[in-house]
């Protein structure tokens, strides 16, 4: 109700010859008061930032009752994120209340022991050393999207989020759960999901008003469905597996064989369906968001779109791309890592501090709101060149700073499917451009907002036209 008397902030984007600088909200020039704070940080998680805020900092403030600190220079990043993990291993109650009943206690959620344990078991499950067998599975499900571009009518407007949404749903619920769930079954994964994030709310006012564990969120008959749906459909999958009826080298096939070959792993049905779900969940949304705004900032820099396209036919002549192209494949990981820092898909890593602490003298309350904000860090002035602008080429040479480039956190609780994550996007973007040129609607407005991922409000509508 509240929300109807909040005027969000106007967009910038701007652009000139050989530059473009993409859609960002016009920061405050001072902190607001706090109801509008709240308000604008409700709507959306990059919304609620000043101008000083942008810069190499650190700094705490009051919300209510609560202690929010943000560190957004590389060293107090470096304290929060790998230091002091220990103390910050948390997970925000905002983050957990929206989440917990998806995921239980799922990795993405979970500290502590429970963390512990498990966070071995999940790396494995998606390591890099797997990344090259997935891979086939994106290279078929991404020329499966290449037919049915082609077979629209040309000129046609479509979603790009929704379409990237479903490429990325189909690899991700391929890998976790075998090629033979069946299409029936992976639309209601998804549609479950997107209608879950769809209801939850990601500010809980409870946490600030005082309760340190926050206040469970509502869970009124459309979530309680959503979540049933989900659960019956992964339940099936798991119990058929530990029937020794699953998909051999899926994810969900290599956790059951973990927990049979060492039951002191402890991890009944509930336990697998929610690791299953974690994995289905970080590694769906994340993808689809990058491969989104890549779309969005190459139409606008056709000047990129030209290196880009040299280098795949340098490197692949006529054919497509391949897994096994994608480490040759300079100026598209470029591309992908320039998005990744202009928009990165999980803006704020928002951490409860377990006890008190002393961040560059500034006293921590137990219980506070510690902020570490990619969306900042990426655009902090004294940080990067002309921070604002979309220049992949500033990847090709040098890598960042450390602690100053942190799409995918740092730290232990980096996140575990990142070369998973980082390959797909790469291969995803060569082929699909390689034949077709993507071009936003004339006249679209692109406004980035964040509840949980970073994304285009309302989607981005563009055409796709095919090359040749
Ligand atoms: C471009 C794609 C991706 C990005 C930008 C991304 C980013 C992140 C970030 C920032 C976190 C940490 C969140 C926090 O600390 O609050 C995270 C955690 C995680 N991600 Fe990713 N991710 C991507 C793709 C994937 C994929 C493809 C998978 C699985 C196949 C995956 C699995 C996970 C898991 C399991 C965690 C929890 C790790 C832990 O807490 O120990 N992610 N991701």
């Amino acid at each position: 109700m509240l929300q109807l008397f909040y005027k969000p902030a106007p967009i910038l984007e701007e652009s000139g010859p050989g530059w473009f600088a993409p859609a960002r909200p016009r920061p405050y020039a001072k902190r607001p008061p706090p109801l509008e704070l709240a308000l604008a940080a409700k709507r959306s998680l990059i919304s609620p930032w000043q101008a000083n805020d942008y810069t190499s900092t650190y700094g705490s403030i009051r919300l209510f009752g609560r202690q929010v600190f943000l560190a957004n220079s590389p060293e107090t990043v470096k304290y929060v994120m790998a230091t002091r993990h220990d103390n910050y291993e948390r997970k925000s109650p905002q983050m957990r209340r929206a989440l917990e009943y998806l995921l239980g206690d799922g990795l993405f959620i979970s500290d502590g022991e429970t963390w512990k344990r498990r966070r071995p078991l999940v790396s494995d499950i998606v390591h890099k050393n797997r990344v090259p067998t997935f891979g086939l599975t994106m290279e078929a499900v991404t020329l499966a999207m290449v037919e049915r571009w082609r077979a629209r009518p040309a000129g046609e407007p479509f979603n790009a989020l929704t379409e990237m949404a479903e490429l990325t749903a189909e690899i991700i619920s391929r890998a976790v759960f075998g090629n033979h769930l069946g299409a029936g079954a992976a639309h209601q994964v998804v549609e479950a999901f997107t209608r879950y994030q769809g209801l939850i709310d990601n500010f809980n006012f409870g946490y600030f008003l005082g309760a340190d564990e926050g206040l469970p969120v509502f869970r009124g008959p459309r979530l309680r469905r959503a979540v049933a749906q989900l659960d019956r459909v992964i339940d099936k999958v798991v119990s058929d597996h530990l029937a020794g009826h699953g998909e051999h080298n899926s994810m969900v096939d290599l956790l059951v064989k973990r927990q049979q070959k060492s039951p002191e792993l402890g991890l009944d049905l509930s336990a697998l369906r929610n690791e299953a779900a974690t994995i289905f969940m970080a590694g769906h949304e994340t993808t689809a968001a990058v491969l989104t705004w890549a779309w969005y900032l190459v139409a606008n820099a056709p000047w990129v779109e030209e290196a880009v396209l040299a280098e795949i036919d340098r490197v692949c002549g006529g054919r497509t791309p391949t897994v096994a192209d994608v480490p040759k494949l300079d100026w598209c990981r470029s591309v992908i890592e320039e998005t990744l820092r202009l928009y990165p898909p999980v803006p704020i890593l928002a951490r409860q501090a377990k006890e008190a602490d002393r961040i560059g003298g500034i006293d921590i309350d137990p219980a506070a709101l510690v902020v570490v904000a990619p969306w900042l860090l990426h655009r902090a002035v004294e940080l990067w060149e002309h921070p604002e602008r979309f220049r992949p080429e500033r990847f090709l040479s040098e890598r960042p700073a450390p602690y100053t480039y942190i799409p995918f956190a740092i730290g232990p609780r980096i996140c575990a499917g990142l070369a998973f994550g980082l390959t797909e996007s790469i291969l995803c973007f060569a082929i699909l451009i390689q034949q077709f040129r993507v071009r936003v609607v004339p006249g679209t407005k692109v406004e980035p907002a964040s509840r949980l991922t970073l994304r285009p409000a309302g989607g981005l509508p563009v055409t796709a036209q095919p090359r040749g």
